[in-house]
């Protein structure tokens, strides 16, 4: 099994100084590819900033803006069995990055953002064969929502989480298939919902 992993926020430049993002610490990511690595399998990791090491024995990309995260993982997931995006992708950019630094006005600025590109669901239209797993953060509906994202994104499975989960040690998740039933429920640390997940897969992918 080779499995492609994204992690890590991404980061959207409004100047060459400044910054947007958000305060995803890659935790999450980072314990799924450690679990993937126990279990045997081959992983390739996009990560966007954070504080971690990269797990021994994982082919890693680094990257900072959405839009790296997508040329790198449209480039890497044709050699891959299947995909997990946990990434905490930025959803919008600013329209126009300003060479150099943007100096103050003197008062109040706006910037026009534009959406980003949407990685996961790029990777949901060419999966072929290739199984992908999204994430759902969300705050509220949270089935409803995540059900959402899971069609929308063309995913087999999604991890629907809340907003606590970033920057967190811990986690609680429920794992839904693309039928809408919950097929997982897992609570603890990251690195233990992530043991769960990928012995869930694992089994599951090899009795497929
Ligand atoms: N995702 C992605 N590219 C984006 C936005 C999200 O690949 N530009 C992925 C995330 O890695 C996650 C899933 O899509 O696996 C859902 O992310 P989430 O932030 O919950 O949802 P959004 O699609 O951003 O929608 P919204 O913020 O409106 O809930």
């Amino acid at each position: 099994m080779r499995l492609l992993v994204t992690a890590g926020p991404t980061r959207e430049y409004l100047d060459d100084v400044r910054y947007l993002s958000n305060a995803s610490s890659g935790r999450m990511g980072y314990a799924i590819v450690e679990a993937a690595l126990a279990q045997g399998w081959e992983v390739v990791l996009i990560s966007g900033p954070v504080d971690l090491s990269p797990p021994v024995g994982c082919e890693f990309h680094s990257v900072m803006t959405t839009a790296q995260m997508r040329e790198e993982a449209v480039r890497l997931f044709p050699d891959c069995d299947g995909v997990i995006a946990a990434a905490a992708v930025c959803d919008y950019k600013p329209k126009e990055r300003i060479q150099g630094k943007m100096s103050k006005v003197g008062g109040p600025v706006t910037i026009e953002m534009i959406e980003t590109d949407d990685v996961l669901a790029e990777l949901g239209q060419c999966k072929d064969h290739r199984w992908v797993v999204g994430f759902a953060l969300e705050a509220q509906n949270p089935r409803e929502n995540a059900l959402q994202k899971l069609r929308r994104k063309n995913c087999d499975w999604i991890v629907l989480n809340s907003p606590e989960a970033i920057g967190s040690d811990s986690n609680t998740v429920e794992f839904i298939a693309a039928g809408g039933e919950t097929v997982g429920h897992w609570s603890g640390t990251k690195t233990n919902v992530a043991r769960s997940l990928i012995e869930w897969l694992s089994q599951q992918l090899s009795a497929d």
